[in-house]
C-alpha cells in the first residue's frame, strides 16, 4: 500500500516535509515553482523542481485579474486537482485564498477540501501574528502549513500596493517575531516575499523550518517564482526579483531545468534580483 505513495512511477522518492527539512539542514537549496495545469506540472516535475505551489497568483496569470483577491477555494481546488495529476516527485502545496481562513473552523474546513478534493499535501496562508491561532488549529489536526510573510498580496488593498516589506527596523523586528510565533504554532514551512536580503537571512536563522523566498535574497533555504514569469509569458512590468529563464533556451522544459540549476548552484537570485 505505502509503495504507491513512495514510488509512483519514478525511482527517486517523492519529496515530503521531512525531505524539505533535511534539505535545509544540509544547506541544499529547495527549488520551487508555481503551476496551474497538468501538462506544465509534469514538465516542472521532470525538470527537478522540489515543490510546486498552486498559488492564488492564478487569479492574475490565468484569470486576468489585477490582484489575487477574486480567487475562491473552488478555483484553487480545480487547479490543484489537475496539477496533482501531473506530479510524480514534487511536493504539492495549495494556497488558501482570500477570506478562506477567517476563523479556525472555516480554515480547517477549507484546508481539508484542498487536501481531499485538490490533492494538496500542504496548505499556504498569508499572515503574521494574527494567524497564529489558525495555524495552531490546522497543525493540531495534522494539516501541514506554510505561512506566507513579507509582502502579502491578499492584503494589497490594505497595504496600498505591491511593495517591499520590512525595510523599517520595527517592521523587520515584527516579521521576525511573527516567523518565530508561526513556527511555534506548528507551521512546517515559511514563505517570505519581497524583503531586503538581511531580513531574509535573519528569518532563515531564527527558525528551524525551511524558509522559501521570492524576492527575499540569496540566503533563504529555497526560491520560488511564478511559472509564467520565468517563461516570459507574463506581460507588463515585472518585479525586480523575476528572471526570464526562456532567454537563451529552446524549450519550456529546458527553461525550467535552467531555473532549477540556478537555484541549486545559487546563481539565482543575483544581486540585480534582490532588495536592500
Ligand atoms: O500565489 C502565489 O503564486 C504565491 C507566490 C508569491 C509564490 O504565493
Amino acid at each position: 500500500m505505502y509503495k504507491q505513495l513512495q514510488q509512483r512511477d519514478r525511482s527517486d522518492a517523492p519529496v515530503n516535509v521531512a525531505r524539505l527539512g533535511a534539505m535545509k539542514a544540509a544547506g541544499e537549496p529547495i527549488a520551487c515553482l508555481t503551476a496551474y495545469d497538468a501538462s506544465l506540472a509534469l514538465l516542472v516535475d521532470q525538470a527537478g523542481v522540489d515543490l510546486v505551489l498552486v498559488g492564488d497568483s492564478l487569479g492574475m496569470v490565468i484569470q486576468g485579474h489585477g490582484t489575487t483577491v477574486p480567487v475562491t477555494v473552488d478555483h484553487i481546488i480545480y487547479h490543484s486537482e489537475i496539477v496533482a495529476r501531473g506530479l510524480r516527485r514534487a511536493f504539492l502545496v495549495a494556497d488558501m485564498p482570500f477570506m478562506s481562513y477567517t476563523s479556525p473552523d472555516q480554515a480547517l474546513v477549507n484546508a481539508v477540501r484542498l487536501m481531499q478534493e485538490g490533492g494538496a499535501m500542504m496548505v499556504k496562508l498569508e499572515g503574521g501574528a494574527g494567524q497564529v491561532r489558525i495555524v495552531e488549529h490546522l497543525a493540531r489536526h495534522d494539516i501541514p502549513v506554510c505561512a506566507h510573510l513579507g509582502l502579502r498580496p491578499q492584503s494589497v488593498h490594505k497595504i496600498g500596493g505591491f511593495r517591499v516589506q520590512g525595510r523599517a527596523p520595527d517592521q523587520a523586528e515584527r516579521m521576525l517575531a511573527d516567523a518565530v510565533a508561526l513556527e511555534g504554532a506548528g507551521a512546517d514551512l515559511l514563505l517570505l516575499e519581497c524583503v531586503p536580503n538581511e531580513v531574509g537571512r535573519a528569518v532563515r536563522d531564527a527558525v528551524s523550518v525551511p524558509v522559501i523566498g521570492i524576492g527575499a535574497g540569496p540566503d533563504v533555504d529555497g526560491q520560488i517564482l511564478v511559472l509564467y514569469d520565468i517563461l516570459g509569458i507574463t506581460q507588463g512590468r515585472m518585479p525586480r526579483f523575476v528572471r526570464d529563464f526562456m532567454q537563451g533556451t529552446g524549450s519550456v522544459r529546458e527553461a525550467c531545468e535552467h531555473y532549477v540549476t540556478a537555484v541549486k548552484d545559487r546563481s539565482y537570485p543575483a544581486p540585480e534580483h534582490c532588495f536592500s
